[in-house]
This record gives C-alpha cells, sequence and structure tokens, in this order.
C-alpha cells in the first residue's frame, strides 16, 4: 500500500503536520489519507466546516468538513482541537452521514473542550455582513467562522465545555444572544434568536455529544508522550492566514503551521516534519488579490479539468498560473521539509505553461508575496514560460515515467522552493501518486 510506502517517513520521524501551501482546496484531504496509514493519531487544529474534502477510498466518497479524514480507518484516533470553532449541528450531520456509510464514528472521535461553539447567530452575522459589504464583500463560506472567532478572541464566546454545564451555558447564551441579537436587528434589520430555544438545542448537542468531550491538549501531549505518531491536519491554506495571509481576504485562524502549537497545545518540538501541500496551478475561492489569475480560456480549462468547484459551497473557483512567490512565502512561514505537488496531470493538455517567479514593485524585485502592495494593486507578476508536455500524465505513479517537460516543470518548483517534491498527484485516487 502506498501508505506503507511512506514507511521511511515512519523511521525518521514521529509526528507530521500537513499544511496547505496556497489559498486551500490544494487536495490536502488525499495527502493526509495516503499518509494516514501509518499514524495513530489525525488531529486538527483550526478552521470549522468551512473546510471540506472528498476522500475516495474503495470506491466510497466521503465527503468530510470537520473530521480528519482519519475517521476513515477504523484504528485511527480523531481529536478536533481546541483552536476549532465547531458547529454541533454541523458536526452532529456529519457523524450521522459518515455512520450512514458504514464507518463507526464512537470512541475513535474526541473533541477538546476548549474548542469553541458556532450559534446560528454567528451564520446570521456572517452573512449579513457579506451582504451588507457589497462590492468588498470577503466571499466568505457564510458558516459564521469569522463571528464566532471573534467572540472567541473578545472573551465570550461559548465553549464546547459550556454545553454539558447547563448554568454556565444558559448565563452565556443569555447574555451573548441579547447583544448580537442587538447588532443582528439594529445593524442589519435581520431576524434575531431565542436564547430559549438556542439553550435548549446546545444543551441537547452536549447531551449527544458529551462522551467526546475530553482536555484535548492533555490527551494529545499523552498520546504523544506514548510515541503514537501524530498527524496534524490544517485546513484552508497559508494565504488565508488571519495573521501571514491577502488580509482582509483570509479567514480567521492561523492556518499555518505555528497554528498547532496554539490549536492543539502542541510544542514546536513536536512538529517533526511539514509536509506543504501545493497544486500544480492556483486556485482559491472568494474575493481577495489572485495577481496569476486567468479570466480566460486558459482558466476555463484548468476548472474544467480540474473539477475546481468548492465542495463547501458549489462555488466555481478562480483559477491561475503557478505562483512561486506564495509558495516560496509558505515554505517560511510553515519551515516546509516537503512538498506534495497536487494536480499536475491537470496540466497535461497546454502547450505553454507559465509560471510567475517573482514580482516587480515600484521598480523593485519582490521574490516572495508582496502583500504590502496588494492594496494599492501596484505590483506586476513576472512570468516564465514552459513548454507544456502535451502528453498524459494521469495515473502515472513513476518519476521516471513522467514526460521530461513535466519533470523539467516539478524540478524547477523545487528549485525555486528549495523544497523536494515528496510527493506527486497525478490523479484524485490514492493509487494515482509518485511518491519519491
Ligand atoms: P470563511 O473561512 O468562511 O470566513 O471564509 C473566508 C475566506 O476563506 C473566503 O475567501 C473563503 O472562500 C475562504 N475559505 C474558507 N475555507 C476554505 C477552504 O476550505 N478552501 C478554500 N477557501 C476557503
Amino acid at each position: 500500500m502506498l501508505g506503507s510506502a511512506r514507511s521511511d517517513m515512519r523511521d525518521k520521524v514521529q509526528n507530521v503536520a500537513v499544511i496547505g501551501a496556497q489559498w486551500g482546496d490544494e487536495g490536502k484531504g488525499k495527502i493526509v489519507d495516503l499518509l494516514c496509514e501509518s499514524f495513530d493519531v489525525v488531529a486538527r487544529y483550526q478552521g470549522g466546516h468551512n473546510a471540506g474534502h472528498t476522500v475516495k477510498f474503495e470506491d466510497k466518497h466521503f465527503a468530510l468538513r470537520l473530521i480528519p479524514s482519519g475517521i476513515i480507518h477504523p484504528d485511527k484516533l480523531c481529536l478536533l482541537g481546541n483552536g476549532m470553532v465547531i458547529d454541533p449541528d454541523a458536526l452532529l450531520s456529519e457523524i450521522e452521514s459518515l455512520r450512514a456509510a458504514g464507518l463507526t464514528v464512537g470512541e475513535n472521535l474526541l473533541i477538546s473542550d476548549s474548542a469553541h461553539c458556532i450559534l446560528p447567530y454567528h451564520k446570521a452575522l456572517d452573512l449579513a455582513r457579506e451582504q451588507a459589504a457589497g462590492v468588498a464583500k470577503i466571499g466568505t463560506t457564510g458558516r459564521g467562522i469569522g463571528p464566532a472567532y471573534e467572540a472567541k478572541v473578545g472573551r465570550y464566546g461559548i465553549r464546547i465545555a459550556d454545553l454539558v454545564d447547563p448554568a454556565v451555558l444558559r448565563q452565556k447564551i443569555e447574555f451573548t444572544c441579547a447583544e448580537r441579537n442587538a447588532v443582528l436587528s439594529g445593524v442589519y434589520k435581520s431576524a434575531t434568536f431565542d436564547p430559549n430555544k438556542l439553550y435548549e438545542d446546545y444543551l441537547r448537542y452536549g447531551e449527544i455529544l458529551g462522551p467526546r468531550i475530553t482536555n484535548g491538549t492533555v490527551w494529545i501531549n499523552e498520546q504523544i508522550r506514548a510515541k503514537k505518531r501524530v498527524m496534524f491536519e490544517g485546513a484552508q491554506g497559508t494565504m488565508l492566514d488571519i495573521d501571514h495571509g491577502t488580509y482582509p481576504f483570509v479567514t480567521s485562524s492561523n492556518t499555518v503551521v505555528g497554528g498547532v502549537c496554539t490549536g492543539l497545545g502542541v510544542a514546536p518540538k513536536h512538529i517533526h516534519t511539514v509536509v506543504g501541500v501545493g497544486k500544480a496551478y492556483t486556485t482559491r475561492v472568494g474575493g481577495g488579490a489572485f495577481p496569476t489569475e486567468l479570466n480566460d480560456a486558459h482558466g476555463e480549462h484548468l476548472r474544467k479539468r480540474g473539477n475546481e468547484f468548492g465542495t463547501v459551497t458549489g462555488r466555481p473557483r478562480r483559477t491561475g498560473w503557478l505562483d512561486l512567490p506564495v509558495l516560496r512565502t509558505s515554505a517560511i512561514l510553515n519551515g516546509l521539509d516537503e512538498l506534495a505537488l497536487t494536480k499536475l496531470d491537470v496540466l497535461d493538455e497546454f502547450d505553454e505553461i507559465r509560471v510567475c517567479t517573482s514580482y516587480k514593485v515600484r521598480g523593485e524585485t519582490w521574490n516572495t508575496f508582496p502583500a504590502f502592495a496588494v492594496a494599492h494593486d501596484d505590483y506586476q507578476p513576472e512570468y516564465r514560460t514552459f513548454k507544456g508536455w502535451q502528453t498524459s500524465t494521469a495515473g502515472v505513479t513513476s518519476y521516471d515515467d513522467l514526460p521530461q517537460a513535466a519533470r523539467d516543470y516539478v524540478k524547477f518548483i523545487e528549485d525555486e522552493t528549495e523544497t523536494k517534491a515528496t510527493i506527486i498527484s497525478t490523479g484524485p485516487r490514492r493509487e494515482e501518486t509518485i511518491l519519491r
């Protein structure tokens, strides 16, 4: 199996972080699933059900949003970390659909008591703000992610632990709901929420999820101490990081590897290898800077051939050429040890493939992403053009079987990012992978 082909990873390191190196949707689900076999625990450290990936396994498709893909393997333990924001209703639906597909979801799933809850008024605020913002809207997934993180940082959020503490839950819901209702009705002229109904609903979620709730930090550190192998599963991507991404067109959490430390309570010394997942081209969903975007037939070809439509919202993704300054920035921010290069086969039919190698900003050359220049839109991507290979690489499993032009393309990316592409994906299935 491919997982055991990665047994070298097992010998060398205990814990691995898998991080999106671009704007999300890089194919992390497949890579996590591929590497999963040699790990005991898969833990998520940020985000919520704004994430979404489909894992194909034994001719079944599993749609995952909150739960790490380790859940598909019965012997893996999965943790939803304290850095996440969890909509209990969405979590229960996901558990139900996985069970309906024949999977066991029980003691193999743990939820950190310090993770925060998404409430319906968070979702309503997310949608109302987006609508009010007009053309300046972020293009969020509309799941209430931003408002839930705001509540956390504002120190009035409702934590998972509160779901099993009725007195605290009631008091917190009454306080926050009154305040959020005032904003919803006063500012946005939107419908308000009944705190009693929310209390009843969230108390019920607590009753159902109660046995799954634990002190996630203590638990994961016990696993690490017991030499269990942990995979830290990132959601979204580096350029959507709240601090380091294309702010304000970002998500509200730290998607970079630093988020593992705070979002799980794991010390940096326990993160032994960082794998960045990046597509052979670039996509993003929602608004914000995308300098290599293609609004032409090439972009349409990438969208169709790459099936670039959101798993959560179904939105068509914006598509463009590979952006090396983005990948270099990602390599720096995450200390990437390895690159998993996905969807190489999507480029098969192009006669020419362009790659953004740097930016010209106010007369200076920038090799990393020029975030400071985005607001003024005064940057110029500089490209290098490669000859396309115009041969099918779909399903190729050996590097030597790739056409020379494809190998040149991969080599150029490796050289420019100073990161080896140890995994190259040539199709959605597990087997359609080159391991090096
Ligand atoms: P939010 O996370 O729903 O607040 O959305 C903020 C931004 O992040 C929007 O541009 C979304 O399209 C983007 N985003 C959130 N989750 C994902 C993801 O899983 N893949 C790609 N983009 C995402």
